[in-house]
């Protein structure tokens, strides 16, 4: 089994083009060695930070309703502000006229715009500002009155009902995300992993579904998997067995071979997570195209693990990481 780091490495010229210039690659190292901020303008720091309220993407009409970039000193208008981030590899261009922010990246601005002292204005006035005008944004684009801003979950990571097949041409595959979360720390690991899949759009189908509404034909119409649970009480968590006690027959013999990976979410430990779904996956003769890979949340006390999980930048890379290196094994056939 191979890291997701090996796993890429293998995948050779296709992957060195996503490591080229300004792409995801260079982008999360540039995040694990302490992301470049300081190299933005004052106002693209305001800019960027903003744009963190957005959840799936956005549109440039989406993007001058919220952003408010009028307390930094010449003031860019939204457009110029854009372009110079998409320039700067920090926003991606996801078609003609739609944008997102990569979840790690997402995660880093979110944190700057709510704290004071990031950046001239930030903190919590500036998230709230930020929130409400996006508030107001969806709205109104909720009423029908500008149905051109677009906000709207992106294909590549809008749930679809259980059991329902993805449209999709026959020559496309389907990367399968189940999880479970009750602290939303793997449900940010697993949105991660599909943001990061997502690099592979035009060939790879990235279908999120949780363990309580998947079953064994979302399996069945799969062509590989990643598996995302918290380790709770010494193993993966109730739901997400619940999930393989449903599926588990019902897939026997049916899909040998097929990748997959697993994500753990844990306070301190995970390994007892990752080997019994190891274990089940090797019922099923999956194969392991990656090791588990394991946040630890550091939650030891009562209080700390009933609270809600913010997973780190650099955590949510590694996710991001191990979703992009499984669409391009899928979209390359090196599986
Ligand atoms: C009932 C319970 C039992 C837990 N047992 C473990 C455990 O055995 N090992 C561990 O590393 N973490 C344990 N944790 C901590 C969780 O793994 C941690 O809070 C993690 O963030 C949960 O993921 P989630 O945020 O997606 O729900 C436990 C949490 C709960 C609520």
């Amino acid at each position: 089994m191979m890291s997701p780091r090996a796993l890429l490495a293998r995948m050779g010229e296709r992957f060195k083009l996503l490591a080229g210039n300004g792409g995801r690659r260079d982008r999360q190292s540039t995040l694990r060695a302490d992301w470049s901020w300081d190299l933005l303008a004052p106002a693209e720091h305001a800019a960027l930070a903003q744009l963190s309220v957005f959840e799936n993407g956005f549109t440039l009409a989406a993007a001058e309703a919220v952003l408010d970039l009028s307390d930094c000193d010449d003031a860019p208008w939204v457009v110029d502000a854009l372009n110079s981030l998409v320039d700067k590899s920090f926003v991606r261009t996801r078609g003609a006229d739609r944008y997102d922010l990569l979840v790690s990246i997402q995660a880093y601005a979110d944190e700057h715009l709510r704290t004071e002292g990031r950046y001239a204005g930030s903190g919590t006035a500036a998230l709230r500002g930020a929130q409400a005008r996006h508030g107001a944004c969806a709205s109104r684009a909720g009423k029908g009155l500008h149905a051109s801003l677009s906000l709207a979950p992106g294909p590549t990571t809008s749930p679809m009902a259980a059991g329902q097949r993805p449209l999709c041409s026959p020559s496309m595959k389907t990367l399968l995300i189940v999880y479970h979360s009750m602290t939303d720390g793997t449900r940010q690991m697993a949105a991660a992993a599909a943001a990061g899949a997502g690099c592979e759009a035009a060939t790879v189908q990235v279908r999120l579904l949780r363990a309580i509404d998947a079953g064994p034909a979302d399996l069945l119409a799969a062509d590989a998997y990643l598996f995302a649970t918290p380790e709770n009480l010494a193993s993966m968590s109730g739901l997400m067995k619940d999930f393989f006690d449903r599926s588990y027959y019902a897939a026997l013999d049916r899909v040998n071979g097929r990748p997959y990976a697993a994500m753990i979410c844990a306070g301190s430990d995970g390994r007892n997570a990752a080997r019994q779904i190891e274990r089940i996956a090797t019922g099923w003769r999956l194969k392991a195209v990656a090791d588990a890979l394991i946040v630890c949340t550091q939650a030891q006390t009562a209080e700390q693990i009933l609270r809600t999980k913010r997973i780190g930048p650099e955590d949510l890379a590694r996710c991001e990481e191990l979703g992009s290196a499984l669409a391009a094994g899928l979209s390359l056939g090196v599986f």
